[in-house]
């Protein structure tokens, strides 16, 4: 049975009083049994907030990055290492943010993840077309090779460390969201894909989250088709009223 999840990513925003104000709404609500809760929260918050996570025993925190290497000359950056050692179960890898703004490629993400898994972290890896690739309808091809280029030499244990988060460009935080039916036809096409590269069980069990402007209003149709397992939400994930209705979205 794979995993029903609802992450949030806050990407660069909140001050700490507004995270932790933020943090409390969500530790406090009653959560579904059956759903795990993963809060994608700014590097300089996740000692804080993972304390505050562990009073509701359904919700994780998620670091958003992490560097390739265990440890180094590297101003700036944050280690798995380092994650491992305040307890953080999760991170967030290739987010199309980082890929455009970062440069970070397959070949680049492929060794963040390994180092990830290596370490004991649980792996929320994201993949997802631009606006131009979509038009020219190459999109499952071009998620398939982001796939293929950082995930293909995984071990099945590793893969079982591993969700995948489709986010297309042009629905992330430009309230255009892709239809139930494009998320669930992306989201079949990766679980495919994920079948011919790890078989079957590995493809049945790996968690494919949806992520671009999901919202209390749009969750629950996203949620409810096949292969969706849930979403990566940004905007909609940092107002706790939001967010909740979102984690009680699946059917
Ligand atoms: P929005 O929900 O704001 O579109 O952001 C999606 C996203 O990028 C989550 O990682």
């Amino acid at each position: 049975m794979r995993k029903k999840i609802a992450a949030g990513n806050w990407k660069m925003n909140k001050t700490f009083g507004e995270a932790v104000e933020l943090t409390k709404g969500i530790v406090e609500a009653k959560i579904p049994e059956d759903v795990t809760v993963i809060l994608g929260v700014p590097a300089i918050y996740l000692n804080k907030i993972n304390g505050m996570a562990k009073s509701n025993e359904r919700v994780f925190v998620s670091a958003q990055n992490a560097h390739q290497e265990l440890r180094g000359a590297y101003t700036g950056e944050i280690s798995v290492e380092m994650l491992k050692s305040i307890d953080i179960p999760y991170v967030i890898l290739g987010h199309s943010e980082r890929r455009e703004y970062n440069c970070e490629t397959p070949e680049l993400l492929k060794k963040k993840v390994r180092i990830a898994l290596d370490n004991n972290l649980e792996v929320i890896f994201c993949c997802g077309e631009s606006l131009d690739i979509r038009k020219a309808n190459k999109q499952e091809e071009y998620v398939r090779n982001q796939i293929k280029g950082s995930l293909s030499e995984l071990s099945d244990e590793d893969m079982s460390h591993v969700t995948i988060a489709y986010e297309p460009i042009w629905a992330i935080g430009t309230g255009e969201t892709a239809s139930p039916q494009q998320a669930q036809d992306m989201h079949k096409s990766i679980r495919a894909y994920l079948n011919e590269l790890f078989g079957n069980e590995i493809a049945a069990d790996t968690a494919i989250l949806y992520g671009g402007s999901v919202k209390p209003a749009n969750a629950k149709e996203i949620f409810g088709q096949d292969d969706v397992d849930g979403g990566l939400v940004g905007g909609a994930s940092m107002i706790a009223d939001s967010f909740i209705e979102i984690i009680n979205s699946f059917s």
